[in-house]
């Protein structure tokens, strides 16, 4: 157990925060939130505090050079159970691979852990209660040093913040834009980190496709654009003569929890899970065929979400007949009991977060 300063006056933001009856995703934030420094080569104290606005210099290395990192993670309380947060784990595991490249210091296990898990501790009445809702936890880790030359910061500030929020998504079905011309990453880049920096390169054509109507890209490789990479935020999946497909992860994909948790769920079902370099050109065919039935993306903020059409930019639609098919459906209800605690967890994916009150 790492030592950690409680402000006292978190006492009052939390005994005064009201959750309201409208969430959406990532709006309103909980009343708290966790906060330790990097400098001289070693993290220093671990805080609790009230939520609010930070101070940095406007020479920040962050707000030049973009050395920032984050992850995405829930806790949930539903039916009185709880609260329970989901593999956190493996978002440390993920948060220092995403450190490295971004060549920033790894952050030891237990502050991460620790900061997250006193949130939700103490925000324990702030996470909402339906199925479906959660507090949304995001850590992030960001360059505070105050200087311009292109070198990496020596001074960081490691936080997480957290939003009690709705779905991501209605419950439509996505309609998603193949995204032809421009690439969110490429070989030896960053796409397999969660750097804010690869969510920035994906802003431009989200504008487009939602200007043309769709709400999601689907990015191919960086080198040929003729391979599915992911859905900037999201993993891909694709059901295919009964059988679930995904693109083999290499160094421009987002190596998804939410991924390798449906997976290893879809593979415990019975259902064949392949793993390969998936060819656009190939599933469009396959969709035009109706061998390929479903297809979702996936990700911690929108678990699972039926894909309902691709498109291309001229227009063409190819629909996927049965969007809200049974295998995207019970994935999803599997998943989604096992991270609400409202099933058995032969896996130990799930962990208990014992309330604290000040
Ligand atoms: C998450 O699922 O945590 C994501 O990374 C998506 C987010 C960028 C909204």
């Amino acid at each position: 157990m790492i030592q950690v300063r409680i402000d006292p006056a978190i006492k009052n933001v939390i005994d005064n925060f009201r959750l309201p009856e409208n969430l959406g995703f990532g709006n309103i934030m909980a009343p708290i939130m966790a906060s330790c420094s990097y400098e001289n080569g070693k993290w220093g104290e671990l805080e609790i505090i009230p939520y609010g606005p930070i101070s940095m210099y406007p020479n920040a290395k962050v707000l030049h050079y973009a050395q920032e990192i984050f992850e995405g993670m829930k806790a949930y309380r539903i039916d009185g159970k709880g609260p329970f947060i989901f593999r956190p784990a493996e978002n440390f595991l993920r948060f220092n691979r995403s450190a490295e490249r971004m060549a920033m210091p790894h952050i030891p296990k237990d502050i991460f852990l620790q900061a997250t898990f006193d949130l939700i501790a103490y925000c324990s009445k702030v996470v909402p209660s339906h199925s479906g809702e959660s507090l949304y936890l995001r850590p992030f880790m960001f360059a505070t040093e105050e200087a311009l030359g292109i070198k990496p910061s020596e001074k960081f500030r490691f936080m997480v913040i957290a939003s009690p929020s709705g779905s991501y998504f209605t419950s439509e079905g996505l309609s998603v834009l193949i995204e032809r011309f421009a690439a969110r990453a490429f070989p030896g880049g960053t796409g397999f980190a969660k750097a804010g920096g690869n969510y920035a390169a994906s802003l431009l054509a989200a504008i487009k496709a939602k200007n043309m109507g769709y709400v999601q890209t689907l990015w191919l490789d960086g080198r040929e654009r003729k391979y599915i990479e992911e859905m900037s935020g999201m993993n891909f999946f694709a059901v295919i003569d009964g059988a679930l497909h995904t693109p083999l992860l290499n160094d421009s994909i987002l190596d998804g929890i939410t991924r390798r948790s449906i997976m290893t769920l879809a593979q415990d079902k019975g259902i064949n899970v392949i793993e390969r370099k998936m060819d656009i050109e190939e599933l469009l065919k396959d969709i035009k065929a109706e061998r390929c039935t479903e297809a979702f993306a996936c990700g911690t903020a929108a678990i699972i979400a039926p894909i309902n059409f691709l498109a291309e930019e001229n227009g063409e639609r190819f629909p996927l007949k049965n969007h809200e098919g049974k295998i995207s459906i019970e994935l999803r209800e599997d998943l989604l009991a096992l991270q609400e605690g409202r099933a058995k967890d032969p896996y130990h994916w799930v962990e208990y977060i014992e309330p604290k009150s000040i």
